[in-house]
């Protein structure tokens, strides 16, 4: 049964629609993040969940029970829902220690005190903080503090964790060190999360399924591989990956049932369907889209193209290079570099090219290329 269901939610500030007839539903155990720009509703979709956020129409059920219904005059106060929240701005109690910190909720939820301290050390050796409980939390590092914000949501035990960018006050090492320690936890302790962020990368790592948002409206809902494989519109394709998706403009033409011709003024494509989402029709316009690493360097290959600059980073190198006048990024792995200007070879040897509708940004097809002039 899925844990979390959102029904048509909408939410308007005034003129502004924040999220518009939203459905989503999270499954048991699930790990959801909630990707997307800045202003695309993200926290708003969060809040309402957890009851802080009051929808403007729409119905919202955790664990089966209606949580909030406009047309039920069902609306559950936040503390009736049987979650925990996690924000970027986690503040610990400072006049309190630690121990303190993580044991003050259970004692307003009137556990017995024998409990408490048993559920403490429990959540203090999950989080790895045992021998910090007696700090303060001015004595603690940004990641210390963290754990301890994460301990104190966790120690009532609930089903479903709510998180809003919760690491993005931590530094670059930090922040990958407790992505890794999140997924741990998640499995441990059979939780349900939703998690926030406006980080794809972040997103892509961490999620069971990601939920991609742009304008409070769904763009799409998957696994994070099946979004990056097969999105389903430009925008979909464009926010997902770094370097990004090399996109080309070009115009159909010759089409039959296995392929067509994909020209601009400066390239030629053959392209043969793997497979069709939507009608493709003779001189419409549409974009290419090319995944970085579906390029690849070949001595042999008679398409040659000049390197216009390179990226090393020891583990990979990304490539700019110029072909007949359009610029495409590719990524090479290991440590490899080239001599700006001069001339290599690229293959096309992935049957994951994407051509999307210039129009309306859908995703037309999916196929193999290959480089005609
Ligand atoms: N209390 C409010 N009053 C008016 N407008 C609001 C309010 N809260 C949010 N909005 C608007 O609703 C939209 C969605 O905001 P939200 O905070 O959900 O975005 P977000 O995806 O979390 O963005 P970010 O990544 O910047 O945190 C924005 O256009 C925002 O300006
Ligand atoms: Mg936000």
């Amino acid at each position: 049964m899925p844990d979390i269901v959102l029904k048509n939610v909408t939410k308007r500030f005034g003129k502004v629609y924040a999220v518009k007839n939203f459905d989503l539903a999270v499954e048991d155990r699930d790990f959801v993040t909630l990707l997307g720009p800045s202003g695309c509703g993200k926290t708003t979709t969060l809040r309402m969940i957890s009851g802080l956020e009051t929808p403007t129409e729409g119905e919202i059920k955790i664990d089966g029970k209606i949580v909030f219904s406009s047309y039920k005059q069902i609306n559950l106060s936040p503390d009736k829902r049987d979650i925990g929240l996690l924000f970027q701005n986690y503040a610990l109690w400072p006049h309190m220690t630690v121990f303190k910190n993580i044991s003050f909720g259970l004692e307003n939820l009137k556990w017995e005190k024998s409990n408490i301290k048993k559920r403490v050390y429990e959540m203090a050796e999950l989080v790895k903080i045992t021998d910090l409980l007696e700090r303060y939390p001015a004595e603690l590092s940004g990641g210390q503090q963290q754990r301890v914000a994460i301990a104190r949501t966790l120690a009532p035990n609930p089903r479903v964790l709510l998180m809003d960018e919760p690491l993005s006050n931590l530094d670059a090492k930090l922040r990958m060190e407790m992505r890794s320690e999140l997924k741990r936890l998640h499995k441990e302790i059979e939780a349900t999360f939703v998690y926030v962020t406006h980080d794809q990368l972040e997103a892509m790592t961490l999620a069971t399924k990601i939920c991609l948002m742009k304008d409070g409206t769904l763009q799409q809902y998957a696994p994070p591989l099946a979004i990056y494989d097969d999105p389903k519109n430009l925008f979909v394709g464009d926010f997902i990956g770094n370097p990004s998706m090399n996109f080309i403009e070009s115009k159909v033409s010759n089409i039959d049932a296995q392929s067509c011709l994909l020209k601009n003024e400066k390239l030629e494509f053959l392209f043969n369907f793997k497979t069709k989402t939507k009608e493709i029709t003779e001189g419409q316009e549409v974009i290419v889209g090319i995944r970085p690493e579906d390029i690849t360097i070949s001595e042999d290959s008679t398409n040659k193209c000049t390197v216009y600059s390179t990226l090393p980073s020891g583990i990979e190198t990304i490539v700019k290079m110029n072909l007949n006048g359009n610029l495409f990024t590719l990524v090479t792995f290991g440590r490899v570099d080239f001599k700006l200007d001069t001339e290599i070879g690229v293959a096309f040897n992935s049957n994951n090219y994407h051509i999307f509708s210039k129009d309306t940004g859908e995703k037309l097809a999916t196929g193999s290329l290959k480089l005609l002039s």
